[in-house]
């Protein structure tokens, strides 16, 4: 860790980030456009390459509406074989840069029947059903509790903020509860039928392991989805990654003026 943080630091100037933000699949380019120091993952000592398409694998850091943003441009995926400490690594690089505000972002698809593709969901809760947890092995006591507390990962205020400045925006804005299953199969539609009973809204292979990392070590989390697909069964058609990047493109204008009004206002 003190590798990594050295090696971040020197790279940046001492960049000290307020704000962390994780771009999920379609939405990297965000990044893109704000971008003062960008930092492949290849290059940084003791992270891992990204190489899902979509994803472009690269650590950004810039000044955006007055607020310091570390961004990361690509995550990495429990089913691309990485263990669950290795995606959740950059998260405790981010709190240990001085991050104290995390915003998750990802595709997923609609559980929620009311959902359309390209709409945008503030994730209220999260049900963890990857069959693995981030914090299994020892603790270290520096980041946070053996038996840490979940019941407020994503924080109301937030969650509020988010949806006075969609409000603001006029943008319509869905909430619901995020259902994490491991992929790389996109569900079946029994599966997809028993996250709705369990009280899902949406469906997806990311952000969890990260919620939790960031609320075991203190970070106050945000998390914005991108549907991207009705799930499996629901509209009879079958999914594809294309139409996950394609559908999110479409999002991408109004996830960007989200995401500008949120670093404005928190
Ligand atoms: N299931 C799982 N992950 C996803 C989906 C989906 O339907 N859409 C985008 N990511």
């Amino acid at each position: 860790m003190e590798e990594t943080i050295n090696f971040l630091k020197e790279k940046t100037n001492n960049f000290e980030p307020e704000i962390g933000i994780i771009l999920g699949s379609g939405l990297g380019e965000f990044a893109d456009e704000y971008c003062e120091y960008a930092i492949p993952y290849s290059e940084i000592p003791h992270f891992i390459k990204s190489n899902v398409q979509g994803h472009k694998g690269r650590l950004v850091f810039a000044e955006i509406e007055g607020k310091k943003v570390v961004m990361m441009q690509g995550r990495n995926h429990f089913y691309e074989g990485h263990t669950m400490s290795e995606i959740t690594y950059p998260v405790k690089v981010m709190k240990k840069l001085g991050v104290k505000t995390l915003i998750l972002t990802n595709a997923a698809g609609a559980v929620n029947e009311s959902f359309r593709p390209a709409d945008l969901m503030i994730i209220t809760d999260h049900i963890n059903f990857m069959g693995a947890n981030p914090l299994v092995g020892p603790n270290d006591d520096t980041l946070g509790e053996r038996f840490p507390d979940m019941s407020e990962i994503y924080k109301k205020d937030l969650i509020k903020i988010a949806e006075k400045c969609a409000e603001k925006l006029c943008l319509d804005i869905q909430k619901g509860v995020y259902f994490a299953s491991s992929g790389p199969s996109y569900e079946t539609p029994a599966e997809i039928n028993m996250a709705r009973i369990l009280g899902a809204d949406a469906v997806g292979m990311s952000t969890v392991p990260e919620a939790i990392v960031a609320n075991y070590c203190g970070l106050r989390v945000l998390g914005i989805s991108c549907i991207s697909n009705a799930a499996s069964g629901i509209s009879g058609a079958q999914l594809s990654h294309t139409e996950v990047i394609e559908t999110t493109d479409k999002a991408k204008k109004r996830f960007k003026s989200l995401i500008l009004e949120i670093l404005k206002s928190i």
